[in-house]
C-alpha cells in the first residue's frame, strides 16, 4: 500500500498544479503590500514565474547550510555584501566583477587577519525591491513657458520590481507586474554572469596581484595591502610546495575556487512564493543529493514515502527587513516555511522577548537524527528506521542582522544579547552587525543641482560605522563569553569614483559627495572604505588571534577602547590615521 508524500511541517495539502503553494501566510497581514492596478496581470506574471526554472539549485542552498553551521559554531566568518537597491541597469560585467572582486579582495583580508575561511554571500541578482515608509512623495513642477512651480504627490519608488525610478513622467511610478518578470531575468543573468566568472578562476587565490588595488589613494593602506598579498602568496606557494592546498570547506580546493552566495530582502511575497518548490531530501537509503520534485512526479505517486521540502530557488537565502518582521505577520509566516537560511534585521524597536519569540517561529525544535547530526551536509530527513532521533535548533539557520547605529548600540545592544544567550538560540544563531541602517544622516550641505526636487543627500559617517562595529565586537567579547560576532552585513559597491559616504582614508568631505553619488537608496562604502573595514576587522581578529596565542586577551580590547576614545573625542579620520597606523606598525610576522 503505498502513502503520500511526507509533506513539510507547514502541513497544507499539496496537490500537483499547485506544488509549489504553502497557502498558510496568505490568510496573514501583509506589510508593504504593493497595489497592482490589474489582479489579473498580476496572477499572470505569477503563474509564468511559477513555471519558470528556481534561479539557484537546492544542493546550492544546502551548501550554504552546512557554510553558516560552521559560521554559528565560530570557524568561519560571513560577509554579506552589496548594494542597497539593485536598477536592472547595473546587470553588465563591469559593475557585477566589480562588485565580486570587491568581496573577494574583503575576504582575502580577513582571511589573513581571522585566518578562518569567509563564506560569501552578496546582496546581489534580486535586490531589486524597497521598503518605503511613506506610499507616496510629493515633488514639485515647474512649467518652463511661465516659470510656475506647482506640487504634485506621486507613488514613491518601490525598487525596479515595482515601479521606476524616474519620477518623469509620474505614470511610471505605477507598479507593473511585468517588472517582476524583468527581475526574474535581470537576476538569472547576473547570476550567470557571477558563475561564469568564478568558473574562469576569477577567484583563483593564487593569482590574488591581478585583483586590481590602484584605487587605494592612501598609501600607507596601498602597502598595507600589498604586504597582505605578499603573505598570502609566500603561504599558498608553501602550501603548495608541501601538497597541502586541499580543503573540505569547497567542493574543490578552496584555494582555487571559492563560493558566492546570493540574497535579497524577501519583500514580495507572491513572488518568493512562484519560486518555492517542494525539494525531495536524501535519505540514508537513498543518498543522492537534494532535488527538485516535478508536478508529474507528484500526480504519478512517484515520490510516495519521500520526504518533501519547500526550498525558495529565488536566491541562496533571503532576509526580512526591519519593516516586515511583524511576529503575526505574512512575512514571518513565509519565512518559517522555507529551508533556506534566513535574516532577519533587527533594529532599535525590536524588544528582546519578541526578538526570541520570532526566533521560536523560524528555527523551531526538528528532530536531528543522530545520523544526520553527525553528517550535517546530508540534511534533515530521518533515515527510516534511524535509531535515535534528537530535537534541536539547526545551526546556522538564522542570520540575527542588527543594525542599531553607532549612537544606541551600548544601550540597546546588551539587551538583546542578553536575551539570546539565556536563550535555546544562542548556539544555533548567526549574530551580524549591519553598521549602515542605523547611522544615515542628512548631508549638511543643501544641494547644488537646481533643480526644485533635489534633496540634501542622504550620507553615512565612516567614523560611525566603524564606531558601530567596533562597540558590538567589545560588548560582544566583555561581557557576552558564549556569544561571538558571526559577521558583518555591509553596503558597498565596487564601482569607481563613488562617493556616498564620508570620512574613511581618502578622506572624503561631506561636501564633495555630490561628485560621485551614484545610489538610488541608501548611501553605499565605496572602494576604499570597504577595504578600510576589512582592514579593521582583519587587524582586529589577527590581534585577538595572537594575544589568545600569547595567553594576553586583552591587548585587542584595550586598543578597542583607545579606538572609541579618539572617536568620542574627534572625527573618523582621526580614528582611521590611528587604525593605518597601528597596522603599518605591526610586527611583520606571524
Ligand atoms: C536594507 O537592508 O536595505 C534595509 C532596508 O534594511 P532595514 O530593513 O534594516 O531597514
Ligand atoms: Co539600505
Amino acid at each position: 500500500m503505498s502513502s503520500t508524500p511526507r509533506l513539510p511541517s507547514a502541513g497544507a495539502s499539496v496537490s500537483a498544479p499547485e506544488y509549489h503553494a504553502n497557502p498558510t501566510w496568505k490568510s496573514k497581514n501583509e506589510a508593504q503590500q504593493v497595489d497592482y492596478p490589474s489582479a489579473e496581470a498580476f496572477q499572470s506574471v505569477m503563474a509564468k514565474i511559477g513555471r519558470l526554472p528556481g534561479l539557484v539549485s537546492p544542493n546550492e542552498i544546502d551548501r550554504l547550510r552546512t557554510q553558516l553551521a560552521s559560521v554559528a559554531e565560530g570557524n568561519a566568518f560571513l560577509l554579506q555584501t552589496g548594494d542597497c537597491a539593485e536598477l536592472f541597469d547595473y546587470c553588465n560585467p563591469e559593475q557585477i566583477q566589480a562588485k565580486l572582486k570587491l568581496s573577494l579582495l574583503m575576504s582575502l583580508i580577513l582571511i589573513w587577519g581571522a585566518r578562518k575561511p569567509v563564506v560569501r554571500i552578496g546582496r546581489i541578482a534580486g535586490q531589486y525591491a524597497k521598503p518605503r515608509s511613506k506610499p507616496t512623495e510629493i515633488i514639485t513642477k515647474v512649467d518652463p513657458a511661465t516659470g510656475e512651480a506647482t506640487k504634485h504627490e506621486i507613488i514613491s519608488f518601490r525598487g525596479d520590481n515595482i515601479n521606476a525610478f524616474s519620477a518623469e513622467p509620474a505614470s511610471g511610478r505605477i507598479p507593473d507586474p511585468e517588472r517582476l518578470l524583468q527581475a526574474y531575468f535581470h537576476s538569472a543573468a547576473t547570476l550567470n554572469h557571477i558563475r561564469s566568472e568564478l568558473a574562469s578562476g576569477l577567484a583563483d587565490l593564487h593569482a590574488p596581484r591581478q585583483w586590481s588595488f590602484q584605487h587605494v589613494q592612501s598609501s600607507a593602506l596601498q602597502a598595507e595591502f600589498e604586504s597582505v598579498v605578499d603573505s598570502l602568496t609566500d603561504a599558498l606557494d608553501f602550501m603548495k610546495t608541501i601538497g597541502a592546498d586541499t580543503s573540505t570547506f569547497s567542493s574543490s580546493s578552496v584555494l582555487n575556487s571559492v563560493d558566492y552566495f546570493i540574497s535579497h530582502e524577501g519583500l514580495s511575497l507572491a513572488y518568493e512564493e512562484a519560486l518555492t518548490r517542494l525539494v525531495r531530501k536524501p535519505t540514508a537509503d537513498k543518498p543522492s543529493p537534494a532535488r527538485n520534485v516535478h508536478a508529474s512526479d507528484l500526480a504519478s505517486g512517484a515520490l510516495d514515502n519521500e520526504t518533501l521540502e519547500r526550498y525558495d530557488l529565488s536566491a541562496h537565502t533571503i532576509w526580512l527587513g526591519d519593516r516586515t518582521r511583524q511576529l503575526d505577520g505574512a512575512h514571518v509566516d513565509f519565512f518559517s516555511s522555507i529551508r533556506n537560511p534566513v535574516g532577519i534585521k533587527v533594529g532599535p524597536s525590536m524588544k528582546p522577548q519578541e526578538l526570541i519569540d520570532i526566533l521560536d517561529i523560524l528555527n523551531p525544535d526538528v528532530p536531528i537524527p543522530a545520523a544526520a547530526t553527525a553528517a550535517r551536509a546530508s540534511g534533515w530527513t530521518t533515515p527510516s528506521g534511524a535509531p535515535e532521533v534528537v530535537y534541536g535548533k539547526e545551526k546556522g539557520r538564522v542570520m540575527v542582522i542588527i543594525r542599531l547605529g553607532a549612537a544606541k548600540v551600548a544601550t540597546h545592544l546588551p539587551p538583546l544579547l542578553e536575551a539570546i544567550a539565556a536563550s535555546n538560540h544562542k548556539d544555533s544563531i548567526i549574530l551580524l552587525c549591519d553598521p549602515m541602517h542605523g547611522n544615515t544622516q542628512t548631508s549638511p550641505y543643501p544641494p547644488a543641482s537646481s533643480d526644485p526636487n533635489a534633496q540634501p543627500l542622504k550620507t553615512r559617517s565612516f567614523g560611525d560605522i566603524i564606531s558601530e562595529i567596533l562597540a558590538f565586537l567589545q560588548i560582544i567579547s566583555s561581557d557576552f563569553p558564549t556569544l561571538h560576532l558571526g559577521g558583518v552585513h555591509l553596503e558597498l559597491t565596487g564601482d569607481k569614483d563613488v562617493t556616498e559616504c564620508f570620512g574613511g582614508s581618502m578622506r572624503l568631505d561631506p561636501k564633495d559627495l555630490e561628485r560621485g553619488y551614484k545610489s538610488h537608496c541608501d548611501p553605499r562604502l565605496n572602494f576604499e572604505q570597504s577595504l578600510d573595514v576589512a582592514f579593521l576587522l582583519s587587524h582586529y581578529f589577527r590581534n585577538q588571534r595572537l594575544g589568545k596565542r600569547a595567553g594576553a586577551t586583552a591587548s585587542s580590547d584595550e586598543e578597542i577602547k583607545k579606538q572609541q576614545a579618539i572617536i568620542a573625542s574627534g572625527s573618523g579620520d582621526e580614528l582611521l590615521a590611528e587604525l593605518i597606523c597601528g597596522i603599518t606598525n605591526r610586527p611583520q610576522s606571524a
